[in-house]
């Protein structure tokens, strides 16, 4: 049993600390909004006040937040976790971000005699209620090793990518192929629909479709189906790591025109509502609909 101390309890953050405790680690928990802690603290977690609070009493301190600037604020900034930890204590961070961010964190880490890993992680909501989540992982391969046992109680596999940043520089080629198919597929929909194909139709004509991935398909169907748009992927999210692909790519000399046209698609409609909702939501504001509980959000990435 490991004492792991798990900072951002948000969608995916709370089920993956879910899955620690149910392994039976002691686990310690804290995040900005307070009250999302009660269902982990009902089933026996600890709370502590801040994340330095955290770092003073985990082995092993797991992060699973926003983004970049979060992860590095909690990490180093006034208060952050770093100086807190135990000299040879490991940090794992899940939050997707750029390598830029993940080699200045290995850095911070090391200058306290900390290990750290970056290990975003594929999958959702449901995946990580299950425990079916990938894990991409950067950073030393003994180090992974020794923590094999708590990727194991949240994932269903765990990749080794290579060294530090280089968990973080596959999740964004994952998201980059979500985010640009994604809607390269809702483009369709409303490509057909405007030209008179009854959308159900539509959907089981695509079925023979040998351009569009089948998983995708499953998903954008049931997501317009369903229509509630319930965020697993929050649509903010997908224009932020796109954001992240696209500045990553210049950083390394490579333009990437196409990701750059797909973020301002997201971030337009983040800025008319639909920032919170799913990513599938893309397709209803391609379709000129409003979200139902349109309430103007701007959509800051709180
Ligand atoms: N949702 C998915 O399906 C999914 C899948 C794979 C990867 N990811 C990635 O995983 C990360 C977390 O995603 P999520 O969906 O769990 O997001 P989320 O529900 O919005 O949770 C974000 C977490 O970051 C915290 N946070 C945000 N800004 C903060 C600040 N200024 N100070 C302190 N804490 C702050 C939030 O605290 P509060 O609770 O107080 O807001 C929350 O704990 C993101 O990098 C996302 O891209 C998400």
């Amino acid at each position: 049993m490991k004492t792991i101390g798990f900072i951002g309890l948000g969608l995916m953050g709370s089920r993956m600390a879910r899955r620690l405790l149910d392994a039976g680690h002691r686990l310690v928990v804290t995040n900005r909004t307070a009250e999302k802690a009660r269902p982990l603290l009902d089933a026996g977690a600890e709370w502590a006040d801040s994340p330095s609070d955290v770092a003073r009493q985990a082995e092993i301190v797991w992060t699973m937040l926003s983004t970049p600037d979060v992860v590095e604020e909690l990490a180093s900034g006034d208060d952050g976790f770093l100086p807190h930890m135990e000299r040879e204590t490991l940090w794992i961070d899940s939050s997707t971000v750029d390598p830029s961010c993940s080699h200045r964190m290995a850095a911070a880490a090391s200058s306290h005699g900390v290990r750290f890993l970056d290990a975003p992680v594929s999958g959702s909501t449901g995946a990580a209620e299950s425990g079916d989540l990938l894990f991409l992982v950067g950073g030393d391969p003994e180090d992974l090793e020794d923590m094999s046992p708590l990727f194991e109680a949240v994932g269903r596999k765990t990749l080794h990518v290579g060294t530090t940043g280089q968990g973080a520089a596959l999740k964004l080629v994952f998201n980059q192929l979500l985010g640009t198919t994604f809607l390269g597929t809702a483009e369709a929909i409303v490509l057909g629909e405007s030209l008179g194909l009854e959308r159900e139709a539509l959907f089981e004509a695509l079925e023979d479709c040998g351009a569009l991935p089948a998983g995708l398909r499953t998903r954008l169907r049931a997501a317009i189906r369903e229509g509630t748009h319930t965020p697993g992927f929050p649509l903010r999210w997908i224009e932020k790591d796109l954001r992240l692909a696209s500045e990553a790519a210049a950083r390394g000399g490579a333009s990437l025109p196409m990701t750059d046209a797909a973020k301002s698609v997201y971030g337009m409609a983040r800025i008319n509502g639909w920032g919170s909702k799913g990513i599938a939501a893309v397709f209803e504001f391609l379709r000129g609909s409003l979200p139902s509980s349109a309430s103007g959000e701007t959509g800051g990435e709180r």
